[in-house]
């Protein structure tokens, strides 16, 4: 690997052009390419976010041998293609969230990745976010004791549009996928990936996707997790983490700038922090440094394993895409 790892931004949309803005963050990555299916969007993401390369189709992008890994900025309903395309170019690939729409499809990706002995990973920021690591300390240390109970919710009022992509089944839109992926990354880092029951309830759009669900899971542990999340309205969006011998609480928890531990008899402790998406894009450079093709700390099987919870889920609830006709 060069001392600079060159990115190449697979798709020119929202998330496209704040990832790259925190990628100046890092003196050891470059926003080296982009590439859009349009050259014309190709050169104005190049000219505003100040890429060296403009492609106008992902082909040309992942095909440049200048470019290290690519990053799939693409709606989730194309994740697998994308990630695909890029790791049979020999590319290694951060895919933003969620890995995939179903279980089937982040399989391919992970067989692949593992089989070309390329990076793969999913861009779970959250992850990486040092008030998350913070907290994982806490709880690590035994600070609020065994976890028992894990509530969070991230919700958020977009209007109805059928167009949208959080609206368009085509493109897998819903809560569940968009946003319900962050608690559900939350509960498995802190409760593990292995509930032993899970119960769903939805409430659909005129389009078909869920536009709210609420998700209770039991662990063999005697721990609970209750989690919500919706793209049709503002909800608390809050995580509160109880354990035996005390509490952590945070606002916002998917970018996570300050979190609050809470004992009985003592003092709140407070934490905070800059989020920002550079600290996964650090981690992605860190493990091709090390000669990893997986991250520790956002693991491939966790990604897969969240996958099946959501698989499960939409399975309770009757939520099908056409990505799941394979
Ligand atoms: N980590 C986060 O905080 C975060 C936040 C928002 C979104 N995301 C994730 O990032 C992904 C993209 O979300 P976004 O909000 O950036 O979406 P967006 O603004 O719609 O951008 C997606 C881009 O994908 C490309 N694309 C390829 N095939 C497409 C198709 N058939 N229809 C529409 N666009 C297509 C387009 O780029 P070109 O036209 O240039 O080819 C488009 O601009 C989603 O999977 C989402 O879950 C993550």
């Amino acid at each position: 690997m060069a001392a600079i790892t060159r990115f190449g931004i697979l798709g020119c949309g929202n998330i496209a052009r704040i990832f790259s803005a925190d990628l100046k963050r890092l003196p050891s990555a470059a926003l080296y390419a982009c590439g859009s299916r349009s050259l014309e969007k190709a050169l104005a993401f190049k000219e505003k976010e100040g890429a060296e390369k403009a492609y106008g189709s992902y082909e040309e992008l992942v095909n440049d041998p200048d470019v290290d890994v690519v990053y799939i900025a693409s709606p989730h309903s194309h994740h697998s293609e994308h990630t695909l395309l890029a790791l049979e170019a020999g590319k290694h690939v951060l895919c933003e969230k969620p890995v995939a729409v179903n279980l089937h499809e982040a399989r391919l990706m992970a067989e692949k990745a593992r089989e070309k002995n390329l990076f793969l990973m999913e861009a779970m920021w959250m992850r990486f976010l040092p008030v998350i690591n913070k907290v994982e300390k806490w709880i690590e240390e035994g600070l609020i004791g065994d976890v028992l109970r894990l509530t969070a919710d991230l919700g958020f009022y977009f209007p109805f549009d059928p167009a949208s992509r959080l609206y368009d089944p085509d493109l897998a839109g819903g809560a569940l996928l968009d946003v319900g992926v962050y608690p559900l990354h939350l509960a498995a880092l802190f409760l593990g990936t292995d509930p032993v029951d899970m119960k769903v309830q939805s409430c659909m759009s005129r389009t078909g996707v869920d536009e709210q669900t609420v998700l209770t899971l039991k662990y063999a542990r005697g721990s609970l997790a209750v989690l919500s999340c919706a793209i049709n309205c503002n909800t608390h969006c809050e995580t509160r983490i109880d354990g035996t011998r005390g509490t952590v609480l945070m606002k916002e928890f998917w970018k996570a700038s300050e979190a609050t531990l809470m004992i009985p008899g003592s003092e709140p402790v407070k934490y905070s922090a800059r989020p920002g998406y550079d600290y996964q894009a650090g981690e992605v450079i860190r493990c091709l440094a090390a000669g990893r093709t997986e991250s520790r700390i956002m693991p491939l099987d966790e990604s897969l394993a969240v996958m099946k919870m959501v698989d499960e889920a939409r399975e309770q609830v009757g939520l099908k895409y056409k990505n799941d006709n394979f």
